[in-house]
């Protein structure tokens, strides 16, 4: 029988890692090569992909490659496969964790139902939803002979309604397409399970909030509603990628896992 070690080592794996270069993609990556895994960190041009790799690579000594891709583009995803055929020649894990989400002041995105755009929410089911699936779809083949992972980073909007007591007081709000696009994530992911098993497992991970510096109003009643008795930190979500990007979890396919300190619990 396998130790813990060996079933958690990833060394000689390829994962790639979508909004690679935010703030949960980054901890995730840096859990991902501290077990030695190489890394392709996917993100916008405006982000800073190439530092964040570069900073990688070399505090953890293994391979990280940056990939700009703006993943509302379907020309441009289309690049991404050629991309890590020549430079690695395999995928072993696909991180879809790029969201459209950060761009509360975009009109039509944070505002009552009557106000909510509806192309806005095309480009957030675009990057979210199409985009995740679109990646599953074209990495796939490269990923069937090594017992590949793909790892859906959903949210507990993506399996619960809003309470949007909690935003009043505040410019924060919950638009319907995040929650839309993060729910369509989670049965996307029974979906691929079922069609990729067993050369290829599919899991997604549900997260409650992060803690950013959010109104005190917003955090107080985010808080008091949570078992756990406070926001989540991006250290919290390393620990459940690393079990689902590895053997130590072989036998889990299909699941939807909730990293929310309790708050679906009641
Ligand atoms: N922060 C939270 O409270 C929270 C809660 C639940 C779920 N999540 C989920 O966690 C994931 C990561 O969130 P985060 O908090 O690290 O956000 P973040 O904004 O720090 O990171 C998201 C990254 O995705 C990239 N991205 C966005 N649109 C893209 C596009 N079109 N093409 C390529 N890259 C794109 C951004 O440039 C950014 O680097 C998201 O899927 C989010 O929905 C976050």
């Amino acid at each position: 029988m396998k130790t813990l070690a060996e079933l958690a080592d990833l060394s000689g794996r390829v994962a790639l890692i979508t909004g690679g270069a935010g703030h949960i993609g980054r901890a995730v990556a840096n859990g991902l090569a501290e077990l030695k895994c190489k890394l392709c960190l996917l993100d916008t041009a405006h982000s800073d992909v190439v530092a964040v790799s570069r900073k990688l690579a070399a505090r953890w000594n293994t391979e990280v490659v940056s990939l700009e891709v703006d993943l509302e583009s379907e020309d441009l995803r289309a690049t991404v496969r050629p991309f890590v055929e020549e430079r690695f020649s395999r995928l072993d894990v696909l991180i879809n964790n790029a969201a459209f989400y950060s761009v509360e002041k975009l009109e039509g995105w944070v505002a009552p139902l009557e106000e909510q755009s509806l192309a806005v929410m095309r480009r957030c089911i675009e990057v979210n939803l199409i985009a995740s699936f679109h990646l599953a779809q074209s990495l796939s083949p490269l990923m069937r002979n090594h017992g590949g992972s793909i790892i859906n980073v959903s949210s507990i909007y993506g399996v619960l309604g809003p309470d949007m007591s909690l935003y009043g007081g505040t410019e924060m709000g919950n638009p319907a397409a995040y929650g839309l696009s993060k729910g369509g994530l989670v049965q996307m992911t029974r979906w691929l399970a079922t069609m990729l098993a067993p050369q290829i497992r599919a899991n997604s991970i549900s997260l409650g909030g992060v803690y950013r510096n959010q109104a005190e109003a917003f955090v107080d009643r985010y808080v008091a509603r949570t078992p756990m008795k406070r926001m989540a930190t991006e250290e919290d979500f390393i620990g459940a990628v690393a079990y689902l990007a590895s053997d130590l979890s072989a036998y889990v396919t299909g699941q939807n896992l909730m990293i929310d300190g309790g708050w679906s619990a009641w």
